[in-house]
C-alpha cells in the first residue's frame, strides 16, 4: 500500500475517502492521482539536486504523464519539463509551463516541431543526430534567431536494470555514440555554428534502472567526453542533463534506491570528477518520469464476470485492461492488486486478472492471491501513475477513461472519460 491508503471497517480508501463512494462518483475504470505525494517528492527532488557548485534543475519528462492538470502543477513547482513532441509542447504552453525551461527532446523531430519550439522560445533543444543539427540551423539562420541546443550523446554505458554493461557497439536510435569517429566534427560544427548556441550534452541510459552505479558510472563517462570534447574543439561545457531511468517499485523483489538520498551523492561526484577532468559545468539537469509519478497512480475497475476454465484458471475479468494499461502486454509488466471492498480478508484463490479487449494478451496481473471475488467488487491497480494513461488507446472502441487527483480530502476530475463522440470527432 502507498502512505495514502489505509484499510479502514475492511474496506481500503485514499486520504480518507471509501473507493466505493469514489467509484460511484465518478465510474469505473477510473485514474486516480495522488497530488499530495507527487508534489512532496518533486519538492523534495528539487531540493536533493540543490547545489553550491552549480545551477540545477529537474525536468520532469512529461511522456510518462501528462495531462492539462499535471502540466499546471510542473508550472507551479518550479521545475522543468522534458518534451518529446509539439503536443507535449502545446499542452505545457496551455497549462503556463514557462517555455524556457523546457527542453525538446526526441529523434526525428519534424520540420514542423523545430519551427514551432523555435516560435515559442523553447528553452533548449537537444539534438540528436547531425541531420537535425542543419535542419534547426538552416530554420535558425531563417528566422534570424539564437537557439540554445544540447547534443545528446550516447556513452556507452547502458543500464540493464540491475547492471550496467559498457558497450563499444552502439546501434541506439537515439542520439550520436561518442565511440563514432566524427563525433567530434559534430561537436565542432556545433561549437562553430553562429545560430546554435551550444551549451553541453545530454545522455539517457535506460529506464527502471536500480543500480545507483550506473548512473555514477554514465556521468563519469559522460564528463570524459565532455573534457575530450573541450581540448579538442576548444569549447567550454557548460550543461549536461544526464536523463532520467530511476527504478520504482511494481512487485515483491523490486528494490528501488530513494532518489533523494542519491540526488546529493550524484552532485558531489560529478563535482569531483569534473574538478579532476577540468569540466567546470555551470548548470546540472535531469529528467525523471517515471519515479516522480508511478507511485501516485493507481486505477480503478470493477469487476465482472468470474471464470474458471477446464484447465483450472481462475479468470477475474474487469471492465478495463490493455487499453488503459499497455505494459503488461507490451513489456510483461507486473502488477499489484487489492478488491478495495475486502481489504482486511484473506487471500483464498488465484486469478489472473484480464481485461475486456479481444486479445488473449490483455492482461493486467497473471497470477495473484485473493480474496473469494464477486461480481461489482472493486479492484485497484497500484503503481500506474507513469506510462499508463499516456500510452492508453481506442482498441476495440473502448473510451479511455478519465483522472480525478486528490489531494487530502480534496478530490477534483482532470480528465473527464471520452465519449463515443470525442473518441470519433475526427472522423470526416
Ligand atoms: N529522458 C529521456 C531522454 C527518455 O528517453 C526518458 C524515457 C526519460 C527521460 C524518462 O525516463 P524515466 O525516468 O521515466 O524512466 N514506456 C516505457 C518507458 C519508456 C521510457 C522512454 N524514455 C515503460 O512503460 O516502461
Amino acid at each position: 500500500l502507498e502512505s495514502y491508503q489505509r484499510i479502514e471497517d475492511g474496506r481500503l480508501k485514499h486520504s480518507g475517502h471509501d473507493y466505493q463512494d469514489i467509484a460511484k462518483t465518478y465510474g469505473t475504470p477510473l485514474y486516480i492521482f495522488d497530488e499530495a505525494s507527487f508534489i512532496e517528492r518533486a519538492k523534495a527532488y528539487k531540493a536533493a539536486i540543490q547545489s553550491d557548485y552549480f545551477e540545477t534543475d529537474i525536468l520532469f519528462a512529461s511522456k510518462a504523464l501528462l495531462t492539462k492538470a499535471i502540466a499546471k502543477l510542473i508550472a507551479a513547482l518550479d521545475i522543468g519539463q522534458d518534451v518529446v513532441s509539439a503536443g507535449e509542447i502545446y499542452l505545457g504552453l496551455e497549462a503556463g509551463v514557462d517555455p524556457k525551461r523546457m527542453y525538446f527532446h526526441g529523434n526525428n523531430k519534424l520540420n514542423s516541431e523545430l519551427l514551432y519550439a523555435v516560435d515559442e522560445g523553447v528553452g533548449t533543444i537537444v539534438i540528436d543526430n547531425r541531420q537535425e543539427m542543419k535542419r534547426l540551423e538552416e530554420i535558425c539562420v531563417k528566422k534570424g534567431v539564437n537557439q540554445r541546443v544540447l547534443l545528446r550523446v550516447n556513452p556507452g554505458v547502458e543500464a540493464h536494470t540491475h547492471e550496467y554493461i559498457k558497450t563499444a557497439d552502439n546501434d541506439s536510435k537515439f542520439g550520436e555514440s561518442v565511440f563514432d569517429p566524427a563525433i567530434y566534427d559534430i561537436v565542432q560544427a556545433l561549437s562553430d555554428s553562429t545560430h546554435l548556441q551550444f551549451a553541453g550534452f545530454h545522455s539517457h541510459i535506460g529506464s527502471q534502472i536500480f543500480d545507483e552505479e550506473s548512473f555514477m558510472k554514465a556521468a563519469e563517462e559522460m564528463l570524459a567526453f565532455a573534457a575530450e570534447a573541450q581540448e579538442r574543439v576548444g569549447m567550454k561545457v557548460k550543461e549536461i542533463n544526464f536523463g532520467g531511468g530511476f527504478g520504482v517499485y511494481y512487485t515483491e523483489g523490486d528494490e528501488p534506491f530513494q532518489v533523494v538520498d542519491f540526488l546529493p551523492k550524484f552532485v558531489e561526484r560529478v563535482h569531483e570528477k569534473g574538478i579532476e577532468l577540468g569540466v567546470n559545468l555551470e548548470k546540472v539537469t535531469i529528467e525523471p518520469g517515471r519515479s516522480l509519478v508511478n507511485a501516485s497512480g493507481s486505477t480503478l475497475y470493477q469487476v465482472g464476470d468470474l471464470k474458471t476454465t477446464v484447465g483450472g484458471k481462475n479468470y477475474l475479468f474487469i471492465n478495463g485492461g490493455m487499453n488503459d494499461n499497455i505494459r503488461p502486454a507490451l513489456y510483461q509488466a507486473e502488477y499489484e492488486a487489492i478488491l478495495t471492498n475486502k481489504a482486511d480478508q484473506a487471500p483464498t484463490k488465484t486469478y489472473t486478472i484480464a481485461g475486456k479487449a479481444c486479445e488473449s494478451g490483455d492482461k493486467i496481473i497473471e497470477a495473484i492471491d485473493l480474496p473469494e471475488a464477486e461480481p461489482t467488487d472493486y479492484l485497484l491497480v497500484n503503481g500506474t501513475g507513469a506510462y499508463n494513461f499516456v500510452m492508453a488507446s481506442n482498441y476495440n472502441s473502448i473510451p479511455v477513461p478519465g483522472m480525478i487527483h486528490i489531494n487530502g480530502d480534496e478530490i477534483r476530475a482532470t480528465v473527464a472519460q471520452q465519449s463515443f463522440e470525442d473518441m470519433y470527432r475526427t472522423h470526416l
